[in-house]
Parts: structure tokens; sequence; C-alpha cells
């Protein structure tokens, strides 16, 4: 806006008495012009009906989710469900390292305000519970910030089926999408992925045989110790906790030459837990690099996950008065972009086949590289060919030779799409699909046409087959 403009409106606004019905306009205008640049993302108009994942709701002046945000949420097949995905894949591995942990998923990411906030006693003025933090369906309801937003629910059904039983105490594992408002950019995304792990203690516990989990006459809190806790006890179930994230983290990420990964424990807040931790890693340096690409010094430390000793009123509440227990939560996003070298965190999300082919077979806990997929559009093409009539020596490995000598490192993909057997006369027919793309240029049809039409007549010199 310029000066004049400023200047004018500054007369108008200090003059509000008797004002003309120029200087009204002007001044709505303005009011306008605010509201239109301060009006957030995912504002919505108040009463509209809202429907996530078949439930409906209403919105009102707490309503700030995009349709962005509602169309990752409905998208059929949630990533950490999906084999072709890394977070499946690092879902996977935690699965495998916590095993006999109870898996609960929670597919409506739509939970209440006092399931995100008060069950786990997130103070009322928590900047977390902000409309610039968090996304609200409406006044009573928000897409969940954290998979704590769960706990309650879980520890509430496990208090029925453990109650008398000390060697089968609780622990589980919630697996779920998460969201919260922030920058979208290579680190930040509106969704991600959580793992939250909670395992629980009673006193007849074999480990816990010792000593007592309760110490009624400890009436302080300490740093290191909630009241009504004993510290043995305590340290105990801290050294667990520890322990266990150590040799999962020893296992992603020690180098295979044989170098520990260095961690370190800093004490942290959390409102649901006490004692609470952060780990840190310390990354090779290779393996590193920041916002802009460029590597971080060795001298750098992540942060890998928050966790900490449950609060014990939480425990309480929920139906395990007789337990203590430890908590923490991990984010799948930055493991795994960690651990396969993923540079974008937008990627998890790429219907792109030159993804998804680069994770679809892999195991838990089995190293790989992510290789750059190019920026450029595939071009898709099938080849249909009859096998020879004799072909006991026939091998799919000569295929591929075929097509990767021809067609070099324009073949992104190549895989047997189909396999048919003619009923009349038992004759074998194969149907092989190649996804072209160049991560130099936009390839054409024509080009890709040539290459394709090349590897059919090489395919039928050198194998003898017959193009369909
Ligand atoms: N919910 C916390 C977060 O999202 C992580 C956490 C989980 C911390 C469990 C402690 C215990 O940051």
């Amino acid at each position: 806006m310029n000066q004049s403009v400023i200047h004018i409106i500054k007369n108008i606004t200090s003059a509000n008495s008797s004002r003309s019905l120029l200087q009204r306009f002007i001044a709505y205008s303005f009011r306008q012009s605010i509201r239109c640049k301060f009006k957030r993302f995912g504002d919505r108009p108040v009463g509209e009906s809202l429907k996530i994942l078949d439930r409906e709701y209403r919105t009102d002046e707490w309503t700030n989710i995009p349709d962005k945000v509602i169309d990752l949420i409905e998208r059929h097949d949630p990533l950490y469900k999906t084999p072709g995905n890394p977070i499946y894949l690092i879902a996977e591995s935690l699965r495998q390292h916590y095993t006999d942990f109870e898996c609960f998923q929670f597919r409506d990411p739509v939970v209440t305000t006092w399931q995100n906030f008060d069950s786990i006693l997130v103070p009322s003025d928590h900047v977390s519970r902000s409309k610039t933090d968090t996304f609200y369906v409406d006044k009573q309801h928000v897409l969940r910030s954290h998979t704590s937003a769960h706990q309650s629910e879980c520890f509430k059904r496990l208090a029925n089926t453990t109650k008398h039983q000390a060697l089968n105490d609780p622990k589980f594992m919630i697996i779920g999408d998460v969201y919260r408002r922030d920058e979208v950019n290579r680190t930040h995304h509106a969704a991600f992925h959580q793992a939250e792990i909670v395992q629980l203690y009673s006193e007849q516990h074999c480990r816990m045989a010792t000593t007592n989990l309760f110490d009624e006459s400890n009436e302080t809190r300490t740093d290191h110790c909630q009241e009504r806790h004993n510290l043995n006890a305590i340290r105990i179930v801290e050294n667990e906790l520890k322990s266990q994230v150590e040799s999962y983290i020893h296992l992603m990420f020690d180098s295979t030459d044989g170098d520990p990964i260095q961690m370190r424990w800093v004490p942290a807040y959390f409102p649901f837990t006490h004692p609470s931790w952060e780990l840190e890693i310390q990354l090779p340096r290779n393996k590193s690099t920041n916002d802009n690409g460029e590597d971080l010094d060795k001298s750098e430390w992540l942060e890998m996950l928050g966790c900490g000793i449950v609060e014990q009123s939480i425990l309480d509440r929920d139906g395990h008065s007789n337990r203590i227990g430890w908590a923490l939560g991990f984010g799948l996003e930055r493991l795994a972009m960690l651990y396969y070298a993923i540079p974008d965190i937008r990627l998890f999300w790429t219907r792109d086949t030159g993804f998804s082919v680069q994770f679809d077979r892999l195991k838990p806990f089995e190293r790989y590289r992510y290789r750059p997929i190019s920026a450029y559009p595939q071009k898709i093409f099938d080849i249909a060919f009859w096998l020879p009539a004799e072909c006991s020596e026939w091998s799919a490995n000569d295929v591929h030779a075929i097509i990767l000598e021809i067609g070099g490192h324009l073949v992104e993909q190549a895989h047997l799409m189909d396999e048919w057997t003619r009923p009349k006369d038992g004759r074998k027919s194969n149907c092989y699909r190649i996804v072209y793309r160049s991560h130099e240029r936009a390839l054409t049809n024509d080009e890709v046409n040539r290459i394709h039409h090349r590897i059919e007549q090489a395919l039928v010199k050198e194998l003898n087959v017959e193009i369909r």
C-alpha cells in the first residue's frame, strides 16, 4: 500500500465521527484487506458440514483444516500399511524389535481435545493447543498431533484384560499418522507418523521382585523421580527403556564396518512423563545434510525421540494404580529419512513408482540407500510376446539383460506384468512393462518408440520370441 493511501486511512480512522460514505467505504475495504491478509490457510465459513472419513462435523470459528489435509487423511492406503513405503518398513522394524508389544492402530485421526491434550495433562494454556499449531475440526475435535492422544484409551482397554496378571503386564505400541500446522518444506509436512511405545510393570513382575515400586514416604518430586515412586524401581525401568532404544538405534545406524553410532540422552519436558528425556544421535559426516543439502558438521546432534516415566496420575486414573511404566514416541519420517538417505519428507507421499519400486522388496533392517528419482515424467510401454515353442532354457534374466543393454539408463523399471498360457495349444505368453525416464530431459514418444522397437527386434532375434 502506498504512503498516500496509508495517510488517508490514518486520517479516516482517527476521525471516526460523522464519516462520509466514501470514508466508510475506504475503511471497510481496509478492514477487508487486513482480514484477507490474516485469514489463515484452512479457515472455513462457520456452520458448514465437514466430512472426514464418513463422520460429519459442523465447522465453527475453530475450524482450520484445509482440503489438502483432508485428502491426506482419506488416502485409502495409510503409508504405515503400504509395503512399498519406507514408513511401513520402519514401523515393521520397530514391531520386530519390540516383540510381543500389542499393536494398536486408530485409522481415524480425529480425536477430542480431551484425548489430545487433557488426557495427558497438557496445561490449558500450552502453546500446542493454539489454532496456529494444531488442526481443529471444531472447538471440541482436532486431528491428533501425536499418538500420545491414544495412551489413555489403550491403558483403559488393557486394564480390564490384565488386571490380575503380573507376568502379563501391558506393553503396547500405537502407530499412526499425526498432523501439525507447520511450514511445508523438505523436512516438515502437515502429516507425519509416530510410533508410541509403552511398557508397564507391576511389583510382582519378575524384574521388579527385588524392589517396591512405591515409596509412600517420598512426598516430593525431584528431577529424577516422581513423588510416591521408589527411586530404585524407577532406575530399573529407566534402564530398560534406554537400553531397548539404544539397541534399536545400534541395529539401525551402526556403520557396516563396525563403528557404533554416538548417542546421548538429554533431559526434556513432557506434561505426561517425568523424568523425561530426548535421545540425540550424532551422524557420520557423509550421511547428514541440512535443509540446503549441505553437509552438517560432524558435531551436529540430531533429536530422535522423546520419552519418560509415565505420570502416575494417568495410570491411577486409567486402571493401573499398581503399576509404573515408561512411554516413548518415535518420529517415523525422521528414522526413515536417515536410514534410507531420503532427502525430502514429501517423497513418502508420492505415487511415483520410481520411488516405491525401490522399497517394494526390502525387508525391515535391510540397508539401502535411496537413489533420487527423476523430476521428468515417466513413459510407460508394454511388450507382449509368445515364448519360443521349445523354451526349456528360457530365463527371464535374458529379457532383462536385453532391455537394459538397449534401453540403458533411460530404463527406470522393467518387470514381468503378466503370464498366460493359451489353453488350446499350451503356448506361453509374457507381457513386460518398461518404464522409461531420463534424469536430464522429458523423453518424447517418438524417441521412446524407437528404443522400444529396437528392444522388440532384439528379443525376436536373440531369444526367438514372437511379438504379439
Ligand atoms: N508425544 C510426544 C511428542 O509428540 C513424544 C513422547 C511420547 C514423549 C511418549 C514422551 C513419551 O513429541
